[in-house]
């Protein structure tokens, strides 16, 4: 065979498509997050609905500095792609918060230093690096269309919340029949992200940075709620 058939005969190998390089990078700490003990004495029926009315109140501050940034981000080049009105949650959780603490739930409410540092960091990428944004943006959304749904089905047999109604609506997504074509057009999107190399491995860092928030979130409501059984 000659040095041409060669060249003819093997195809450079095609690059990883970002959505694959984010999902792969984050896998350790995606099994670090699903398997915390808070969540898994969460999910396991082990804890009060004053936990998971906790962390509801955790959620609320996150998705705050995540939406009430869309509108400055809705025609960013990068970022903006990705704010979509089908995926906000900030009306959901305070529906949620109103049914778990009655309508005073915002009186007095504070975030734990965790959840202040992590929505810190989301609107501080929102302000000024829309990368960072879709990292934050990512790590949360793709993981509420995903595990969120496993989430919602314990959360309603451990504490009697209506199927899919007040309590557990955070994880419902009334504009998104279809999640899991969702999930491949946001794939699509992350694919087509209008970043170089070298900034789509900062987003990847980013990203792992939002897991860590998210771990130090239930470090500290695992510190509170202490398994009962
Ligand atoms: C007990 C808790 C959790 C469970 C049971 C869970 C479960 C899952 C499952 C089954 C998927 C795969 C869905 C698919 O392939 O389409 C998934 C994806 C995902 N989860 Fe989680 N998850 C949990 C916690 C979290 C947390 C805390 C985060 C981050 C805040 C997170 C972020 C993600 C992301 C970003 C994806 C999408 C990965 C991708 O396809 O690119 N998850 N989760």
């Amino acid at each position: 065979m000659d040095a041409h058939a060669v060249t003819v005969g093997t195809p450079p190998t095609p690059p990883t498509p970002f959505s694959t390089l984010i999902r792969v990078a984050s896998h350790e700490q995606h099994t670090q997050a699903e398997t915390s003990p808070f969540m898994g004495d969460l999910l396991g029926g082990r804890l009060g609905v004053d936990a998971y009315t906790r962390y509801t109140q955790q959620l609320w501050f996150v998705y705050r500095a995540l939406e009430g940034a869309s509108e400055a981000l809705a025609d960013d080049p990068v970022a903006g792609p990705f704010v979509r009105r089908e995926l906000a949650r900030t009306p959901e959780l305070e529906r949620d918060l109103a049914h778990l603490c009655g309508t005073g739930w915002r009186t007095g409410l504070e975030p734990l230093p965790a959840t202040a540092a992590y929505a810190a960091r989301v609107e501080e990428c929102a302000r000024v690096w829309p990368g960072g944004y879709v990292a934050h943006h990512y790590t949360r959304y793709l993981g509420d269309l995903s595990g969120g749904q496993i989430i919602r089905d314990r959360a309603e047999k451990a504490w009697g919340f209506a199927r899919k109604g007040d309590g557990v609506r955070f994880y419902v997504f009334e504009g998104i029949p279809n999640p899991a074509a969702f999930k491949r057009e946001y794939r699509e999107l992350l694919d087509a992200v209008a970043a170089d190399d070298l900034e789509k491995q900062r987003i990847v860092d980013e990203c792992k940075r939002a897991f860590d928030f998210n771990g130090a979130v239930f470090r500290e409501l695992g510190e509170r709620f202490p398994r009962s059984a």
